[in-house]
């Protein structure tokens, strides 16, 4: 192998950078010819491809976003695009890929091995924490972290005002976000797609609170089975029928996908961006670099896609006892 190419793709996460960075510089390092794909699956269907070096990648280790940009590709999901972006990478001779992204980056990165053959090695870049065989992916903890700020910063306020505040973290179909900044804000609920939420439980507890909590934070995944935060926020006081208590809605949205990434997010990135072309190197291809016990370990794209990654259900209870 003596050309590769990296890109990133699906929503971003903070932590892209770092491991774009650690696939280039890891390359060079063995010899390779680096490219970068800008843009993800839509740039390599319309041929915007870069050759990258070890400048090209310096002082982005710190920065959110993703140098390569983002997008998600409707035209790769067909097979004319598919075509088309073999094509501009055969011209190329570009021999191995390394995609950072998602569950849908990975389902595209699939297809395009069992079609074309092009070695692919993943690396679990998403802020939602939701792709089995890795403990943890890259944006995550930053993501979280940026969460927790602003669920102490409203509990200033809702505590101050006796209020009871709703807030929705991102989260479509999992709810990691929601349990790590509910257990590190303390918060009296979480709500989240894996599991039904009791309102008729919720309703009963917040009427019911010691008289001295006054204020509450709920924190509500996104994707909830009961609605987003202002939704569920309108059910519960419908219910509580009490003029007394304030309910407050605030949705922290996108925010929660920048920022410079945290210490734990850069150390995993630049480990799945290096593991990911060592891999490649070694023969590895259709499956993910990731992290479990410390240790990188590489897993089938088809169980990263199709394994379901459960809530530790430990959270679940501390958040149930630690808010009594
Ligand atoms: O990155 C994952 C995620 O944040 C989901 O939790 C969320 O629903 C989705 O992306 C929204 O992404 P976009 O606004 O880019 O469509």
């Amino acid at each position: 192998m003596k050309k590769i190419a990296v890109f990133t793709s699906g929503g971003d996460a903070p932590g892209m950078n770092a491991c774009i960075r650690a696939a280039v510089r890891t390359g060079i390092y063995k010899g390779l010819e680096v490219y970068g794909i800008y843009r993800g699956y839509e740039g390599m269907i319309e041929g915007d491809i870069k050759r990258l070096y070890s400048h090209s990648v310096s002082n982005i280790v710190q920065r959110g976003g993703t140098m390569l940009k983002s997008a998600r590709s409707e035209e790769f999901r067909t097979p004319e695009g598919r075509k088309k972006a073999y094509e501009n990478l055969k011209e190329l001779g570009i021999e191995g890929l390394v995609a950072i992204g998602g569950d849908g980056t990975f389902t595209g990165a699939k297809l395009f091995f069992e079609e074309y053959g092009i070695p692919t090695v993943g690396c679990p870049g998403t802020i939602d924490n939701d792709i089995y065989g890795t403990d943890y992916t890259i944006g995550f903890d930053t993501a979280v972290n940026t969460a927790l700020d602003a669920i102490d910063k409203i509990r200033d306020t809702a505590a101050a005002h006796d209020r009871i505040f709703f807030i929705e973290v991102m989260g479509r179909d999992a709810g990691f976000i929601a349990v790590e900044s509910g257990i590190g804000g303390g918060a009296e609920f979480v709500m989240v797609p894996e599991t039904k939420t009791d309102l008729k439980q919720v309703v009963k507890s917040l009427k019911n609170l010691r008289k001295s909590k006054t204020s509450s934070i709920i924190v509500v995944a996104e994707g909830d089975d009961l609605g987003n935060a202002d939704e569920i926020m309108k059910q519960v006081k419908s219910q509580i029928k009490d003029p007394n208590k304030e309910f407050k809605v605030t949705t922290l949205g996108h925010i929660q996908r920048g920022g410079n990434p945290t210490a734990r997010d850069r150390v995993l990135a630049s480990r799945c961006g290096m593991a990911a072309v060592e891999g490649l190197l070694d023969g590895k291809t259709n499956c993910m670099a990731g992290v479990m016990n410390q240790q990188v370990v590489y897993t089938s794209f088809g169980d990263c896609i199709g394994k379901p990654k459960p809530l530790i259900q430990d959270h679940l209870k501390l958040i149930d006892i630690l808010s009594i």
